[in-house]
């Protein structure tokens, strides 16, 4: 990487993280969204009514992240889930997922650097966002690891079925909840079992916390609860009515994030360090 480039992503870096935390403290003292007014008006999604769900066939491109799947399966992105732009991305998680603008154009951006690309002006196709040790590693929650499964574009139904089974909390009405405890102890086997079962397995902080942090936003954006998580980690669909979780007006900032992110993979650690 040229210098001037490196100078750059350091200086972008700062600004993001500046502007994150200043969306933190603008949250802090502006008032919440109102359940059911999370989506923005002209947005899919929007009044809780969600674009048809048509699951993929053919060569249609999926990626290792159930949640950009589920917005090419519901038409949010394109359905063949082709020729995206960075900037597309960041534009749909924004509006689907309450995401703060700092993280919805930080990953993005992040994801253009290790393709390789411009932000401002490159695309991709979703089955390239699942390179190897980038954002996607090994251990994960929803797929097998890439050297045992090289296709992650698909869930791996009895990894699923494994995750959903540690909630132990409840809603109010009884269905299931999971908890931060539940899904530390959850990553914990699963990477135990990985480094069993994968010769090639590899693994590093930076790993560990790209894991936590994928799996946090089941806790934040999905509020933990299991009835919506089911249709969207074995469907890749969004359960009828669903809306974010987060009602925070400028939506959820990598620093509140971490406030999550963070206790998931002290747990997780301890857990491992246990056995
Ligand atoms: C902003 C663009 C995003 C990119 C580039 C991205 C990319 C990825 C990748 C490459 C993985 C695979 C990681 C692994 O190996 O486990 C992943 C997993 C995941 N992502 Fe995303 N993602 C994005 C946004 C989101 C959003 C908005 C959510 C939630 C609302 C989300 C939730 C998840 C979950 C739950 C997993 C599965 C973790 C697991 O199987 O352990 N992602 N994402």
């Amino acid at each position: 990487m040229g210098i001037l480039k490196k100078i750059t992503g350091f200086f972008i870096n700062v600004f993001v993280l500046a502007w994150d935390f200043g969306l933190f403290i603008i949250n802090i003292l502006t008032p919440s969204l109102k359940p059911g007014h999370v989506v923005p008006a002209h947005a899919a999604g929007h009044h809780l009514t969600w674009p048809e769900y048509v699951p993929p066939k053919g060569d249609d491109s999926r990626s290792a992240c159930p949640m950009l799947n589920a917005l090419a399966n519901h038409g949010i992105l394109p359905h063949d889930g082709k020729n995206i732009s960075f900037k597309e991305l960041n534009t749909a998680v924004r509006q689907t997922f309450n995401f703060a603008p700092s993280f919805c154009f930080f990953v993005p951006k992040f994801s253009a650097d290790f393709l390789n690309r411009s932000y401002w002006t490159g695309r991709f196709d979703l089955a390239e966002l699942s390179l190897h040790n980038a954002i996607e590693h090994d251990a994960s929650l929803t797929r097998q690891d890439a050297a045992l499964v090289p296709d992650q574009g698909k869930p791996d139904l009895k990894l699923v079925d494994d995750l959903l089974k540690e909630a132990t909390a409840k809603m109010p009405d009884g269905s299931p909840l999971l908890t931060i405890p539940d899904l530390s102890r959850a990553l914990s086997k699963r990477r135990k079992d990985a480094r069993k079962t994968n010769q090639a397995y590899s693994e590093n902080l930076f790993h560990n916390i790209f894991g936590s942090s994928n799996s946090s936003t089941m806790l934040t954006i999905f509020g933990g609860r299991i009835t919506d998580l089911t249709p969207m980690l074995t469907e890749e669909r969004f359960s009828e009515q669903w809306e974010p979780r987060v009602l925070s007006r400028f939506g959820l900032t990598m620093a509140k994030f971490n406030g999550t992110v963070l206790p998931v993979e002290w747990g997780a650690k301890s857990k491992t360090a246990e056995h």
